[in-house]
């Protein structure tokens, strides 16, 4: 399929949500998961799955401590769940993978006799076209996503559009003057492979499908050979000549990527690192580079300034190779404009250091392939079986181990990595993290607290077709 043009269409923005009621203490939103079209491959219409029909979907942006309530339904042919990724969310609402919404028309419906083969005893009586989630926002701010969960199917279903930006906001943050309103951007960056007619070109939707002459490929993670950021192939993003946050998210199935301006400012360290998933760093960090694995997080500002009026400069993938080494491009303006943002190069906010070596327990998840799936600890995922029971409040350190690459998730709290490979935490390890990108052969240690919510929670590699294939546990918090 021929590929879009490169650096054709302008950034799109996702729209924020607005509230359908407020009361005294709460924000109460509504989410229709429905098909919608886009217009990506000239002359031809992609059909997405998207939250009201769009990818990305709505941004929803709460105050920390203000709950937010959000309904959402299911009007596509499929069964859904939806999961607040880095939201400190009790279990009944935190996406349980069995926790399904029923699609459109009820039952558990699926693209065909056998599609939904791995969805047995998850029976239709329970599902219901909708479901409630209520989100207590009692963390940080902090740049969360929120995105399909469904038992086996996350990885078509994120695919096809299901992902969007919840941005969570404090006072803490808000004093520091930050770039914000149009100079904050946030970048959801996802790739994709076209199919002839301009549909998404995805193995298959159900995993039992998918052809053996692709089965190998399709193992090891989803690749598309087409960046999009917002949505968009390549897009271009006017800027002026000054600061600008960008909340780079890694939405993509299963690429990683090491991301670099092209040209550098002068003098280099032109990605400032603000924040990680968790939010705000301890005092920011300048990278030339950052490297981000499928659901990570990093809160940047660019400074345009340093950049020549009406020059561009491109965000560039140095992982990747010729369609995949270019993201997206900024031009800049050549109005002198003013620019009253700051970011401190002291402290940025107070972070809580978790004491290592306060911790009652170790424990090793170790991430492995079997024959035909990826397990932890030599096992597949198996719901209702707990891999561990954490005590809520209390201090562990929870060791990956891994074979080949795989970023590891936490639900409810965020966790500190304290040691790669018996040593110092890496560069891009820095903040309150609730993915780490656990490379081929490594074993990496985190600090972790679980609090608040007794309950159920998941611990997965975050690359979607290894999640859908098994790489996924349970634990109990009491
Ligand atoms: Cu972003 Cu359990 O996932
Ligand atoms: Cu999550
Ligand atoms: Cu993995």
């Amino acid at each position: 399929v021929p590929l879009p043009k490169r650096y054709a269409t302008q950034l799109p923005i996702p729209s924020v949500l607005q509230p359908v009621r407020t009361d005294g203490t709460t924000d109460y939103y509504e989410i229709t998961a429905r098909p919608g079209m886009a217009r990506l491959v000239a002359g031809h219409d992609t059909e997405v799955w998207g939250y009201q029909g769009m990818f990305p979907g709505p941004t929803i942006e709460s105050r920390s401590g203000r709950r937010t309530v959000v309904t959402h339904k299911n009007e596509l042919p499929h069964p859904t769940v939806v999961h607040l990724h880095g939201g400190h969310t009790p279990h009944d609402s935190d996406g349980y993978p069995m926790d399904l919404i029923a699609p459109l028309g009820g039952g558990t419906g699926g693209p065909g006799a056998g599609g939904m083969a791995g969805m047995a005893g998850m029976g239709p009586a329970t599902a219901k076209p909708e479901r409630v989630y209520d989100y207590p926002m009692n963390q940080r701010a902090a740049t969360l996503w929120y995105h399909d969960h469904t038992m086996g199917f996350t990885g078509p279903h994120v695919y096809r559009g299901l992902a969007g930006f919840h941005l969570v906001r404090d006072d803490e943050e808000a004093a520091l003057g930050l770039p914000h309103g149009p100079r904050e951007l946030p970048l959801m960056i996802a790739d994709r492979a076209f199919a002839a007619d301009g549909s998404f070109a995805y193995p298959a939707l159900d995993p039992s499908e998918v052809k053996p002459g692709v089965q190998s490929a399709y193992m090891n993670g989803v690749l598309g050979d087409v960046i999009l950021v917002n949505g968009a192939p390549w897009p271009v993003a006017p800027v002026d000549r000054a600061r600008y946050r960008l909340r780079i998210l890694n939405a993509s199935n299963a690429r990683r990527y090491r991301l670099e301006l092209d040209p550098q400012p002068p003098g280099g360290g032109g990605l400032l690192q603000i924040g990680s998933d968790g939010g705000l760093l301890e005092r920011p960090i300048a990278h030339d580079a950052i490297e981000l694995a499928s659901a990570e997080r990093f809160d940047v500002v660019v400074d345009f300034s340093r950049y020549p009026a009406g020059s561009s400069v491109r965000l560039v993938n140095r992982l990747g190779s010729g369609s995949t080494a270019e993201v997206m491009r900024f031009d800049i303006g050549s109005a002198q404009v003013s620019d009253d943002s700051r970011v401190p190069g002291g402290t940025l906010a107070k972070v809580e250091k978790l004491d290592a070596s306060k911790a009652v327990a170790t424990r090793t998840f170790t991430f492995i392939k079997s024959q035909n799936n990826w397990t932890i600890n030599g096992q597949g995922y198996q719901p209702g079986q707990s891999l561990a029971s954490p005590k809520l409040g209390q201090v562990e350190i929870w060791r990956f181990v891994s074979d080949v690459h795989h970023p590891v998730h936490l639900h409810l709290d965020p966790f500190q990595v304290v040691r790669r490979n018996g040593d110092a935490p890496g560069e891009f390890d820095a903040g309150w993290k609730d993915t780490v990108d656990v490379l081929p052969a490594e074993g990496v240690e985190v600090a972790v607290r679980f609090t608040d919510y007794a309950g159920r929670f998941l611990v997965h590699c975050h690359n979607l077709e290894h999640e859908d294939m098994a790489s996924m546990g349970e634990f109990t918090t009491q």
